[in-house]
């Protein structure tokens, strides 16, 4: 069952503390940049409101990078080719309606202040711009205070031709505090959540699946191999659940949970997500890393207890061979179990840069074979073969209709380096 008065500020930093794990070289960076853009945006006078969509615009500014290769080339101080990022973040977050504002700031920043003059940007799309060189230049190394007056020269160098001027001449009396610098680097999560908290209003159970509706694209648009992964679990398992004798409230869960059971991909480079070869040792490590940072990431936020379990325990296999945990046996609750059918279900079904889909009526042998070894719940396999042609148009239709979306999507994007490329919604119509 979800809690209705799920807050908007944990689900916003649930994201941003996820994308964040994908590489140490940017540990931290949005965090940083949406500290450094809320005090700026205070000390402009800005009202809280607009203070809490500028700090939310921080926390999630580049989530259109999706490839590791595109998010190192955006943390060079003079990075070129950024507009996809922004292109991308922008349409992303305007699928969700209570991100509106926020998604105008995200799409213009990194316009130059001198370049922009006669287009009338967004006053946080400024703030954001400074914040983010400035977060860039920023070390990981402890000794902060030794880098700022090097900062401080480049960024009062861009003042008037990158950055707006009001901008840098609030930064520079913020500079001269030690105690800006050390709260940057230091965990800011707490005060970022008070931040946006004041503009949170409980989301009512539709806003909570546009929400994660809206995740599941952020992850699965990384790579065009798992452009529809997500809605597939997500139609699958509800499908599953239903036939189970779930409830309406807990068929919404299921779905919200399959929604977002791969937000930890969210932490694994799309190269790994990708590589056409089978994965070796280390990579297989990182890939696996993912359902222990779905868990970490959605036990945080107030009112998920039901999703986390449902979501997270996806790889978990009845005889306690699966990760991260190795539950096993009767610990796995129903929902569980039906999600780790309906996850192997759908990916059997999907290409994949190693293989292609395998035909419908084959997977069921692949998971029967799962259920003899003890991976898989026969009862749960059960109930997919005795319902599988209904089960299977669900998860088809859905799928061919975003893949559609994935398709619209990457129209007219795109410069070549983006990770994002076409997939044809027809490979998945028969
Ligand atoms: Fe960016
Ligand atoms: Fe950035
Ligand atoms: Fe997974």
């Amino acid at each position: 069952m979800v809690n209705s008065s799920v807050p908007l500020s944990d689900l916003v930093l649930a994201i941003a503390g996820t994308v964040d794990l994908v590489d140490e070289q940017i540990a931290g960076h949005h965090t940083r940049v949406a500290f450094i853009a809320s005090e700026i945006a205070a000390a402009l006078g800005l009202s809280e409101t607009e203070r809490a969509e500028i700090v939310q615009a921080g926390v999630l500014h580049d989530i259109g990078a999706l490839s590791l290769r595109e998010r190192l080339g955006i943390m060079e101080f003079e990075a070129e080719n950024v507009d996809a990022h922004q292109v991308v973040g922008y349409r992303l977050l305007s699928m969700f309606g209570r991100f509106r504002n926020t998604a105008e700031i995200v799409r213009h920043h990194h316009a130059s202040f001198a370049d922009s003059v006669s287009r009338q940007l967004p006053l946080g799309s400024h703030i954001l711009n400074l914040a983010d060189r400035v977060a860039v230049l920023m070390p990981q190394k402890p000794n902060i205070l030794a880098e700022v007056p090097g900062i401080r020269d480049r960024i009062s160098a861009g003042a008037g031709k990158a950055f707006m001027p009001a901008v840098v001449e609030v930064f520079m009396d913020l500079a001269d505090k030690e105690s800006f610098w050390l709260d940057a680097i230091s965990l800011p999560y707490q005060y970022l959540k008070e931040k946006i908290e004041i503009s949170d209003a409980a989301l009512s159970g539709e806003e909570l699946l546009e929400f994660a509706r809206l995740v599941s694209k952020i992850i699965d648009f990384k790579s065009r191999f798992t452009a529809v992964h997500s809605c597939g679990v997500s139609s699958s398992a509800e499908a599953l659940a239903g036939f189970s004798g779930f409830g309406a409230e807990d068929l919404r869960t299921m779905k919200i949970a399959g929604y977002l059971h791969d937000i930890g991909k969210l932490a694994v480079p799309s190269e790994i997500i990708e590589k056409p070869e089978s994965l070796d040792f280390a990579e297989y490590g990182s890939m696996r890393r993912h359902t222990f940072y779905t868990h970490r990431v959605l036990s945080r936020i107030n009112g998920f207890e039901t999703i986390t379990e449902w979501a997270a325990l996806h790889h978990e296999r009845l005889d306690g061979t699966g990760y991260p945990f190795h539950i096993g046996g009767n610990r796995l609750s129903l929902g569980s179990r039906i999600m780790a059918v309906a996850d192997v279900f759908t990916a059997l079904t999907e290409d994949r840069p190693y293989r292609v889909g395998m035909e419908d009526r084959e997977t069921l042998k692949v998971l029967d074979a799962m259920v003899s070894r003890k991976a898989l719940d026969g009862n749960v396999v059960g109930t997919l073969g005795a319902h599988f042609d209904e089960i299977n148009a669900i998860r088809k239709n859905e799928q061919v209709r975003a893949a559609g979306e994935y398709d619209n999507f990457c129209r007219n994007l795109v410069p070549a380096e983006t990770a994002v490329q076409g997939l044809s919604a027809s490979s998945y119509s028969t």
